[in-house]
């Protein structure tokens, strides 16, 4: 396997979490930083947006998830819904994940040839960065993991957190302190996923 690779399959959705973890906040910031600096977009746009959440701005993310969560969810759910929820605040933090919707629009305007692209590329952009950070801190000894309670709790984390209304959420990612290593996800046969032609 190459380097990079290796570096790949060291990426996993980690969901044992906790707040021990190897790196300084100023480190994870920094992982953060180059990988917004570094991750590809369309016309170089970059319209994706991040917000790191550390300590009681962590539990606020989740605690208004789990209430927004019991507050349309029947009530023999709502201990199952406690429970998922727990797992991420115990994690150390929280990554949101946004779009810059007036960047978005911008780029409509200048190219209306792609127009109808961009809302699609935003999201891919946006994803090649979840990538980016999400294999990063695994192979900084920090597990994360990939979730969208979005648009559910939009609103209200946007009050929460004085969010600009031109940013849409896409996804959050609790990290954290590796409590429990999951196995390597099942992978389907090679044959109907991939095809080479030489004629
Ligand atoms: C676009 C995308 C959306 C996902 N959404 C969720 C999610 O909402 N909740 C969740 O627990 N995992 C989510 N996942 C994680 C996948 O379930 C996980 O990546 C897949 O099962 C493979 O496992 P691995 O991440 O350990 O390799 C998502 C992954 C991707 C790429």
């Amino acid at each position: 396997m190459q380097n990079i690779t290796k570096q790949f399959a060291a990426r996993h959705s980690f969901y044992e979490l906790n707040k021990e973890i190897p790196l300084e906040k100023k480190e994870i910031e920094t992982i953060i930083k180059e990988n917004l600096e570094l991750y590809p977009s369309p016309f170089n746009s970059q319209s994706s947006r991040i917000v790191l959440l550390f300590g009681d701005a962590h539990e606020k993310l989740w605690d208004i998830t789990k209430a927004k969560l019991i507050s349309i969810s029947p009530k023999e759910r709502h201990d199952s819904i406690k429970e998922k929820i727990a797992k991420f605040s115990q994690a150390h933090g929280s990554i949101l994940y946004y779009m810059d919707k007036k960047v978005i629009d911008d780029l409509k305007l200048k190219y209306p040839l792609y127009a109808h692209n961009f809302d699609n590329w935003s999201y891919q952009a946006n994803a090649i960065l979840q990538f980016m950070i999400w294999t990063s801190m695994a192979n900084a000894g920090i597990g994360a993991n990939l979730q969208h309670y979005n648009p559910l709790i939009d609103e209200d984390i946007m009050e929460a957190f004085d969010i600009s209304k031109e940013w849409e959420l896409v996804a959050q990612m609790p990290f954290g302190g590796i409590s429990d290593i999951p196995e390597a996800h099942k992978v389907e046969k090679i044959e109907q996923k991939f095809i080479i032609k030489e004629k």
